[in-house]
């Protein structure tokens, strides 16, 4: 059982690493040699770690991987991926080779505007709310100067502020309801801080002129991004999809059944979309960027219509075969981790530092790409097929094979099928 602690945060990191293994890690000295073996030790980088988070004991590491021959828009990348997920950075390079000779992946950022809400209760009438709103909009926004003007001055900032009233949802409830520019960054912090000012102003100013109080409930940005949206497409003749074994005029209506399905049904939808965030995830991870907002923002785009469907579509028009993907991407390649974590650098230079619109065309790549090799999987050899061959490794270090044995058993797997249980027999055979 879990004992309370009060002022576990002040604790210094060895007292915090005592206490966890005093209190759950009945295997203390094991615990420990654990938590150590991944600090870092080169302190000043530790240290940089350290301060990411609030009680932090040690590191938690995800292997770094590259996808090579990703030719976006005639330029050739190779795209860092973070996942724990064996098969991930493999279909990415395999479906990246395959269009490298077919013309490419294309894509172009359709916009780029982010949304914050001030969200308010008023119970006196809309009329003079509306009257008293559009009386103090240009205060809002002169108010919020000293935040906004860095961004300003680069060309992004507060695009607009709309009254919206959503007394028909919930009563007395409504919306300062803004729109922003912010560029290269993914404008989190920036957005959040000049909403908070509006609401300062907005409260303070209403307490003059409105008979009723602005009740301010809370103000933050919009996580759900429809208005900053990347496409990414591939396309070629169908004959062009021919590949050993595999009827191009067959493979193309197979796929886009596949991706009709997944239109219509949101059970499939949901597995399909997942694995377009395999590739998604991976590279705004390796880029410092908040997955979790873009996983937020992506699934409610993919339920837009009212039925929760696929990010992707596909089609044959006159001979040719066509897949692409809109999606919202938020992202920055300023501020936040993007400068202060060594291996974000690294990703954005390996992406010959990308400014945002780029980065967010890329990452789309990625989505697509991942689905692209998924879906010819599914509807070719199988999903297993690929997916044990890329875990194989992982159950061989379960059963702490050798180098010897890895390669045996490797060999062996080359003309037989993985499952786990014929790797469990092909080590036990192995080692009798
Ligand atoms: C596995 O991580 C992702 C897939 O299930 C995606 C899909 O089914 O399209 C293979």
């Amino acid at each position: 059982m879990s004992k309370l602690v009060s002022g576990f945060s002040k604790l210094s990191k060895t007292e915090k690493i005592n206490w966890l293994i005093t209190n759950h890690l009945p295997n203390q000295d094991a615990a420990e040699k654990i938590l150590k073996q991944y600090w870092n030790s080169d302190q000043k980088l530790q240290q940089l770690h350290d301060e990411f988070i609030e009680n932090t004991v040690t590191n938690y590491y995800l292997p770094l991987g590259v996808a090579p021959n990703f030719v976006i828009n005639d330029k050739i990348y190779t795209i860092p991926m973070t996942t724990e997920e064996s098969s991930v950075v493999a279909a990415a390079s395999k479906a990246a080779k395959y269009w490298q000779t077919r013309g490419g992946f294309k894509t172009t950022v359709l916009s780029t505007i982010k949304i914050g809400q001030v969200h308010f209760t008023y119970s006196g009438s809309f009329k003079a709310l509306e009257d008293y709103f559009n009386l103090v909009k240009p205060q809002l926004i002169e108010d919020a100067k000293p935040i906004t003007k860095n961004m300003d001055k680069r060309g992004g900032g507060i695009l607009n502020i709309e009254l919206k009233n959503k007394t028909n949802d919930l009563e007395h409830y409504y919306q300062l309801h803004a729109t922003f520019e912010t560029l290269d960054a993914m404008g989190a912090n920036f957005i959040n801080s000049c909403l908070e000012q509006f609401a300062k102003t907005f409260k303070a100013e209403a307490e003059k002129v409105l008979p009723q109080p602005v009740n301010v409930i809370m103000s933050i940005l919009s996580n759900y991004v429809p208005e900053c949206i990347v496409r990414a497409e591939v396309s070629c003749k169908v004959e062009d999809l021919a590949e050993k074994d595999i009827d191009p005029n067959a493979f193309a209506e197979k796929f886009i059944q596949a991706v009709n399905i997944a239109e219509i049904e949101p059970y499939r939808a949901v597995t399909h979309n997942k694995g377009i965030m395999n590739g998604i995830d991976a590279v705004v991870l390796a880029t410092g960027n908040d997955f979790r907002a873009v996983e937020a923002g992506v699934h409610a785009y993919a339920a837009k219509d009212g039925t929760y469907s696929s990010l992707t579509h596909a089609k044959i028009d006159n001979g040719i075969f066509t897949f692409w993907m809109e999606v919202p991407l938020a992202l920055g390649t300023v501020g936040g981790l993007t400068n202060l974590h060594p291996l974000v650098k690294l990703a954005l230079e390996i992406l010959d530092k990308p400014n945002a619109k780029q980065l967010m065309q890329i990452v789309a790549v990625a989505g697509l790409a991942q689905n692209f090799a998924a879906l010819r999987s599914l509807t070719t050899t199988g999903i297993q097929e690929g997916h044990m061959k890329m875990h194989l490794m992982n159950i061989l270090n379960q059963f702490e094979a050798t180098a010897e044995e890895k390669i045996k058993i490797v060999h062996h797997f080359k003309t037989n099928v993985v499952t786990h249980s014929a790797v469990v027999n092909a080590i036990e055979n192995l080692r009798h």
